[in-house]
């Protein structure tokens, strides 16, 4: 199939189009590099070894994305583009609203004047809010903390109405836990501007020299260790999930919700542990307070996706800290 990626230079996109070309599929960018590097598909392109049309444009511009579709012969979207700061959407809600539902609302509009029927939606396991007990399950209630979360459960909701509104779509929503890693080409992997947001990119900077220490927000959770317990998937993995979603979506019409993730959880000291110890690197760690907003634990219940989607992430912990140190050693020359 033809699949429009949009946003497609970011980290999980770019892993997908790897993904998408070794599953037979033809990918397609669109990407406003607004937090990417252009550079990235070329990489792609290496790895693979094939060419991948690329288009930069602002997928919440109408006329552009509309433009670029009455090219014609997409078969369906991956739709990735959009903000994903957490605090950053706190400071500035409206921009994360006007960019992030904007795009939604534009790619569902262009898909309706060009006939493309199936999109697989880029969804977070921030959705399960903070009053669910895990692990959580495609079904449960649903709530968010932060402008961000509602940008995606706002997305899922749209989607879900266009659905309904149109017996011949297919949508399938991907509820992602946390990817990390990095493609075992050591080619591409995540590249955060400024001070990571988020725990691995953080420990490969403390561990190659650039930053001083890790922080680790809380030690007194009701946890393993007291310290916050996430379900890491291996970016890989993750990838090859939208794969199985697209091909679901080939065979099914309607609306579906998956997890992705490994259904295992880990905590922030085991994380660090893992790292330090199959990489043989040092990683400095002091305890800090809480984040804001922060759970003790969110891992996923993958039955869903496991049966019906016939997915399984395959990769583990050390797998993925052996990939993120690889890619961090790298990524400087890249
Ligand atoms: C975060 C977002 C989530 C988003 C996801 C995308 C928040 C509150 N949540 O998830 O909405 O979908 O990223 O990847 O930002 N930690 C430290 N020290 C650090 C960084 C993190 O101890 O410097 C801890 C956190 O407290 C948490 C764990 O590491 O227990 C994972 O944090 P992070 O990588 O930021 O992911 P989430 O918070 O799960």
């Amino acid at each position: 199939m033809n699949i429009l990626v949009t946003g497609g230079a970011g980290y999980i996109a770019s892993h997908t189009l790897i993904e998408l070309l070794a599953a037979g599929h033809q990918p397609i960018v669109a990407d406003n590099f607004s937090n990417s590097d252009s550079a990235v598909v070329g990489r792609v392109e290496k790895v693979a070894g094939v060419n991948i049309p690329c288009y930069e444009i602002d997928v919440t511009d109408y006329d552009a994305l509309d433009g670029l579709m009455a090219e014609g012969n997409i078969d369906g979207i991956i739709h990735f583009a959009g903000y994903k700061a957490v605090g950053e959407s706190v400071e500035k809600p409206l921009m994360y609203y006007r960019n992030n539902l904007g795009a939604t609302l534009t790619v569902l509009e262009c898909m309706k004047n060009h006939g493309v029927k199936k999109i697989i939606f880029s969804s977070s396991a921030t959705v399960y809010g903070e009053h669910n007990q895990v692990p959580f399950v495609e079904n449960m209630p649903t709530s968010c903390t932060n402008p961000y979360g509602w940008t995606k459960l706002m997305s899922e909701q749209i989607i879900q109405d266009a659905v309904a509104s149109d017996p011949e779509l297919s949508a399938v929503i991907l509820r992602y836990f946390n990817p990390v890693g990095a493609h075992s080409s050591g080619m591409i992997g995540e590249n955060p501007k400024g001070i990571p947001n988020n725990l691995m990119p953080y420990i490969q900077q403390v561990a190659i020299g650039a930053r001083d220490k890790l922080t680790v927000f809380g030690d007194d959770y009701e946890t393993i260790d007291g310290t916050g317990v996430r379900d890491y998937i291996h970016v890989s993995d993750l990838a090859k999930g939208h794969v199985a979603a697209l091909d679901y979506s080939a065979e099914h019409r309607g609306y579906e919700v998956f997890n992705l993730g490994t259904g295992r959880g880990t905590s922030v000291l085991e994380l660090v542990k893992t790292f330090a110890s199959v990489n043989g690197v040092d990683v400095t760690c002091s305890i800090g307070p809480r984040r804001a907003g922060d759970i003790a634990e969110c891992y996923a219940d993958v039955s869903k996706a496991n049966s019906i989607l016939g997915w399984k992430a395959a990769l583990g912990v050390e797998d993925m800290c052996r990939d993120a140190w690889r890619w961090e050693q790298n990524k400087s020359t890249m």
